[in-house]
């Protein structure tokens, strides 16, 4: 049973921007896991993978219903590719299943996340 959706669009450079002046965002707003994931890449690749996980992060919070802030955090959601290059969810509140997807064009990051119910009490 379908229980959220969430999607979100995000400008890549506004997020590059966050990363630049910011030193500490980057932390903030990346697990371990996708922190090392992301140190794999560099330029426009490094700049969408970065602005993929806030918007994913942004994505969960809304099928979530609260927004990022105090009842989820960005720490709360953790989202790296698989060996095929496909975002998957490794860690949420949520007990269920959690759909992930990303598109971008050269400016602008795209996402959606489904939150799917594997028994009555998720
Ligand atoms: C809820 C949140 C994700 C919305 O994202 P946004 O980038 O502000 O705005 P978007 O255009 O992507 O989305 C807006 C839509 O989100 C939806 N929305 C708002 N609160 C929501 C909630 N609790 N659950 C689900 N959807 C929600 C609404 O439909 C809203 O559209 P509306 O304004 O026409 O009603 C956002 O408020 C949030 O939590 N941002 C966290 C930002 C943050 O932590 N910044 C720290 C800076 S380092």
């Amino acid at each position: 049973m379908i229980k959220g959706i969430g999607i979100d669009l995000t400008e890549i450079d506004r997020v590059q921007a966050m990363v630049s002046e910011h030193p500490q965002f980057v932390q903030r707003l990346l697990t371990p896991a996708e922190l090392k994931q992301y140190r794999q890449f560099s330029g426009q690749r490094a700049a969408e993978y970065v602005a993929g996980r806030w918007s994913l992060k942004e994505s969960f919070s809304k099928a979530w219903g609260t927004g990022i802030g105090a009842q989820v955090g960005f720490q709360d959601i953790e989202i790296v590719d698989n060996q095929l290059g496909a975002p998957t969810v490794t860690k949420s509140p949520f007990n269920g299943i959690v759909h992930a997807s990303v598109s971008h064009t050269a400016t602008l990051v795209m996402t959606e996340i489904i939150l799917e119910s594997v028994d009555k009490d998720d």
